[in-house]
């Protein structure tokens, strides 16, 4: 079975809850604490083992561009004075991966992204982690997704328990128990299951369970084929979630398939301004370098409130 090797970051996204701040800043440039989000996202990959980055960008998107290319200027002048603690922070994301780009010319939605991917894919599997979605690099959910795939041959998604209310914010998984048979092939204390259903945003009343789907994935190029056929979906956007639905009842032996991977660990969304705030205060408050005072104001703020 073909290697999982390349991972494709869809950024071109009008993040439009973020308003004015994303205006002319793609919201993936966004700081978390000192690193763009995006950063963040790529080091992720690395860690997984996917050097090869493929992002799917747009107008205004420029800044992500800039921030994986050398910036002649502050080399330069932080060479001149010697300082090698900056430079190292100035140089780290120009050679991290090998980071490739594509413009999705109208935000169309994130499937219609995930298709202006297809060339660069070709006929492998290949990892998809959303731009403003971070998982915590003290859990390793991509490389066990990529384990699962591995083991079943199926696209893997990440689900998050989220309370019932939610279930509209998020795409929702239908699931049942895994056969016996696919299940002894998997890593002990994974939560695997076979999905059944999937469905965009739904209301509580009518979703399928509370796991929502996060934002990695590991995908059968065959979704490809089922992009090109799906139809504009919920919000008229073309939905990478209908096209998943599509997967489940295709073949298991042609690429067919969808299992879900229950994430239980540390996920941050920076794509909305309340859970961007909680991510910058709880990352900032476990840095060796800013913990101990950010802590001591932290708490008196609390008691003052
Ligand atoms: P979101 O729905 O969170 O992004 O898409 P958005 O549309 O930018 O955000 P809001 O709701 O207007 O604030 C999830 C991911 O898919 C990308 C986004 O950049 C984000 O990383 N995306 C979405 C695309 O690349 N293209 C699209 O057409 C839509």
């Amino acid at each position: 079975m073909p290697k999982v090797t390349k991972a494709v970051i869809p950024a071109a996204g009008l993040g439009t809850r973020f308003l004015p701040a994303t205006k002319a800043v793609p919201k993936e440039m966004l700081p978390v604490v000192d690193k763009p989000a995006i950063q963040l996202v790529v080091e992720e990959a690395v860690a997984s083992g996917l050097d090869d980055v493929l992002m799917i960008t747009g107008r205004n998107k420029r800044p992500l561009e800039d921030h994986f290319d050398r910036n002649f200027e502050l080399e330069t002048t932080l060479e001149a004075k010697g300082d090698t603690t900056k430079l190292g922070l100035v140089t780290a994301s120009n050679d991290l991966a090998d980071v490739h780009y594509v413009r999705q010319g109208d935000a169309k939605g994130l499937g219609h992204a995930v298709l202006c991917a297809e060339q660069h894919v070709g006929d492998n599997p290949f990892a998809v982690m959303l731009g403003d979605d971070l998982i915590d690099e003290r859990d390793h959910l991509l490389q066990q997704m990529i384990a699962v795939h591995e083991a079943t041959g199926q696209s893997v998604i990440a689900l998050m328990e989220v309370p019932r209310e939610q279930t509209n914010m998020y795409g929702c998984a239908g699931v049942s128990e895994l056969p016996a048979s696919v299940r002894s092939g998997l890593e002990d204390g994974l939560d695997v299951f076979q999905v059944t259903e999937l469905v965009e945003k739904p209301d509580p009343e009518v979703a399928p369970s509370n796991l929502a789907i996060i934002g990695r994935y590991v995908l059968t190029p065959q979704v490809f084929g089922v992009l090109h056929e799906t139809q504009p979906g919920r919000g008229g956007e073309i939905q990478l979630t209908d096209a998943l639905a599509a997967l489940i009842d295709m073949d298991k032996g042609a690429g067919g398939g969808v299992v879900g991977v229950v994430f239980r660990g540390r996920r941050y969304d920076t794509g909305d301004k309340l859970d961007y705030l909680k991510t910058l205060v709880k990352l900032a408050s476990e840095r060796d370098d800013l913990g101990g005072a950010f802590n001591a104001w932290l708490k008196e703020f609390v008691v003052s409130l």
